[in-house]
């Protein structure tokens, strides 16, 4: 284990805290275990099957994975309905595969965080069987219950009716299935004694069970956790004031023992998340941030036709970035299971390439959802899977080659936990990894670059270049001590043309470009881009 030097130095004088060195050259990828490898011939991925795929994921230069839920659970919602947080899920393997993934992955430099769903579990948790039950137990005040199973509640939580025999209704976070645990609410309303203060005893019991379960998985060599809707756990919380200081309290009494892990928050709201001491927020499809006006909408930016302007996204992301700057990192994703996939709405493998080159060269951690390297497409229209709903198109699984199912699994097709993609031309990382000009290979110099270039590391400068309202293409530098790079992206199919001034260029190296060209004249440059056209350089 590192030990508290290696956290990375702050920058301002006030900085509360700081966050671990390793950081600033992670690289992550999100694995979907179900879809991503199945080892062992069942339709299901499995965390043997993610133990195969290390050497893939070496060899494309990512350091750190993030698994979704892989608890036991009854997947009503995909496994973030947690059953037993301290037991891998038989589907997938058990504790002690997980704990050789760690072994395997530390050997090859990468790092394992897992997904800790803290708000809710789910309705099969034995915490919750002893809650329902009418007579008090130790477990009675682990969830929030009201104390009539038959008056109205006037606050704005969803209140599930009739579910036990216990007298009273209980709070669900998303799903009917997936009770609220009981943390404690912000201002606790007199005349409803079942809304408990934050320090109650039930409150502070799931406190320390979320701490129990945080340090076993850590104690066997996990390397940190994204955490389910972290921003939930206290209710009705104006500015989520109470659950900033739970975290903030759970995040230094856990760094004590386990200094360089990593804390990722699902949170979508970096100015909030990062005082709550984590590491990582991501810009996300809700929240600020503006990913949508990035990535998702009919007229955002990454589109060939019709796209906007950077400006709506840059002003949120500058204003999110200002305000946590040197505390924690701000990560906008590739896509995650939530969501469609980049590939979908027409955009090809030529797109992927400009969006990849902006991602693995902004500021903050790039996360890449399995798949997206390779550009697999969402699918839409896919029956749901596990509470998937539309997100399901997003979790197919996993193309690895040409052989039976993509050879993701030795399964008949009735057995796979999705069907695959059954375009006949899908993309397949065996086929990718062999094409020079591929998008896997692309993504994969990006990250070569990455890693051994601070400036286009999470802290190094961004100076975004200011272009004419109307401009539909996107210059800027990244900058740390002497190097510098200047990277240009084009996502419309119009070809453009600008100019940058007084900018003392001295050499211009092309390290990663198509279609555009530089020429210097004096300070200024010159650029032609022509459509969909992407450039990084060194100046
Ligand atoms: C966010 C997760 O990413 C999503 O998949 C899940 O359905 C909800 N939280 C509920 O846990
Ligand atoms: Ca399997």
């Amino acid at each position: 284990m590192e030990n508290q030097k290696n956290r990375q130095r702050p920058q301002t004088m006030n900085s509360r805290r700081v966050y671990p060195s390793w950081l600033n050259q992670a690289v992550f990828y999100q694995v979907y275990p179900q879809s991503y490898y199945d080892a062992n011939g069942d339709g299901i991925g499995d965390i043997p099957g993610i133990v195969q795929k290390l050497d893939y994921l070496q060899w494309l230069g990512i350091n750190a994975v993030w698994i979704n839920p892989c608890f036991v659970s009854p997947f009503q919602d995909a496994g973030y309905d947690v059953a037993d947080y301290y037991r891998i899920a038989p589907r997938y393997g058990t504790n002690r595969d997980l704990f050789r993934l760690c072994r395997e992955a530390h050997r090859r430099q990468i790092k394992i965080c897992l997904d800790l769903v803290a708000g809710h579990t789910s309705l099969e948790h034995p915490w919750f069987k002893a809650s329902c039950l009418p007579r008090r137990n130790r477990y009675s005040d682990r969830y929030i219950w009201t104390t009539s199973g038959t008056s109205d509640e006037n606050v704005p939580l969803s209140f599930i009716r009739g579910y036990a025999p216990r007298n009273g209704n209980f709070v669900a976070n998303c799903f009917y299935f997936q009770p609220a645990l009981n943390y404690g609410f912000a201002r606790p309303d007199a005349d409803q004694p079942w809304q408990q203060a934050v320090d109650a005893p039930g409150p502070r019991a799931a406190r320390q069970e979320l701490m129990k379960i945080m340090e076993y998985w850590l104690s066997h060599g996990v390397d940190g956790f994204r955490v389910d809707m972290a921003f939930s756990l206290v209710k009705l919380d104006p500015g989520h004031r109470e659950t900033i200081k739970l975290w903030q309290d759970i995040g230094q009494k856990i760094r004590s023992r386990y200094p360089d892990i990593a804390l990722i928050s699902e949170w979508g709201n970096p100015e909030e998340s990062i005082a709550a001491g984590f590491d990582i927020d991501f810009v996300l499809h809700f929240g600020a941030g503006g990913f949508n006006d990035l990535m998702l909408n009919e007229h955002c930016f990454f589109r060939r036709h019709g796209g906007s302007n950077i400006q709506g996204f840059l002003k949120s992301y500058l204003a999110q970035a200002a305000a946590t700057k040197s505390n924690g990192l701000i990560s906008i994703p590739s896509a995650n299971h939530d969501m469609k996939r980049l590939c979908a709405d027409g955009r090809t493998a030529k797109d992927l390439k400009v969006i990849f080159t902006f991602l693995l060269t902004w500021p903050g951690v790039p996360f890449i959802y399995y798949g997206d390297e390779i550009g697999m497409r969402y699918l839409p229209g896919l029956a749901s899977k596990e509470g998937g709903y539309a997100r399901t198109g997003a979790r197919t699984p996993m193309q690895w080659g040409d052989g039976l199912n993509a050879d993701f699994s030795t399964a008949t097709k009735d057995r796979l936990y999705l069907p695959l993609d059954s375009h006949r031309r899908r993309p397949t990382a065996r086929k990718q990894v062999d094409d020079p000009r591929s998008l896997l290979n692309h993504v994969r110099k990006l990250i070569t670059l990455r890693k051994r270039s601070p400036a286009l590391q999470a802290d190094g400068n961004l100076v975004p270049i200011p272009i004419d309202n109307n401009g539909h293409y996107f210059a800027y530098l990244r900058q740390s001590g002497d190097e510098r790079f200047l990277i240009l992206l084009n996502p419309s199919a119009e070809p453009c043309q600008f100019h940058i001034d007084n900018l003392r260029a001295g050499n211009i190296v092309t390290q990663i470009n198509h279609g555009t060209r530089v020429d210097t004249q004096g300070n200024n440059i010159n650029i032609k881009m022509a459509g969909v056209s992407y450039g990084v350089y060194n100046i």
